[in-house]
């Protein structure tokens, strides 16, 4: 392996980052390592728990990962962030922060999330429960030029997780 990197997944609720982060540390960890797997769900639940879904702590949210993520980068440990990080300006400083940063859209059309809805969320969201659900009523900016796209409508997460492994050949990193 070269300089270790940071695959950031970024997607809309229910689009499958966290299935395809614990995936990846499956099955590329054991090839290159070591893999840490930072989750947005995670990093709210067990530290940043007073944070919101406003813009602002929506952004503390994203400095954070990427900062743990640089951090772990810098002691050789790549990294694999699962985050919606709905605002392309806050990618945007994360990718300024990390150096070898690999952003991964995780694609799923937002009726298909509704379907899944592996939390509820939407259901809860559209019965006025929730006012401000990533990809129905709060924004979500999608990447115009993320180093890799997967699909997740139409190929199953070990599917997508290979894809982002092949990449990640592609582009020299692994
Ligand atoms: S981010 O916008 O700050 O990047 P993050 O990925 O950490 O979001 O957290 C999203 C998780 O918070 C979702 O998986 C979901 O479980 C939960 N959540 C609760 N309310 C919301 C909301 N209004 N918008 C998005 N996610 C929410």
């Amino acid at each position: 392996m070269t300089k270790a990197f940071t695959i950031w997944l970024t997607g809309i609720p229910g689009a499958g980052k966290t299935t395809i982060a614990r995936e990846l540390v499956e099955v590329l960890g054991p090839e290159i390592g070591s893999l840490a797997h930072l989750d947005g769900d995670d990093i709210r639940r067990d530290a940043l728990y007073t944070l919101g879904f406003g813009r602002e702590d929506r952004d503390t949210n994203i400095r954070v990962l990427a900062y743990v993520a640089r951090t772990l980068n810098l002691h050789g440990t790549p990294a694999v962030v699962a985050a919606i990080s709905p605002y392309a300006e806050t990618r945007l400083e994360a990718r300024k922060m990390i150096d070898q940063f690999v952003e991964v859209h995780v694609e799923c059309p937002v009726e298909v999330c509704i379907e899944r809805d592996p939390k509820g969320l939407y259901k809860r969201a559209l019965a006025g429960e929730i006012p401000n659900l990533t990809g129905l009523n709060d924004p979500y900016e999608a990447p115009l030029d993320p180093e890799i796209r997967v699909a997740t409508a139409t190929e199953s997460a070990s599917d997508s997780a290979l894809q982002i492994i092949e990449a990640l050949r592609g582009l020299g990193h692994i």
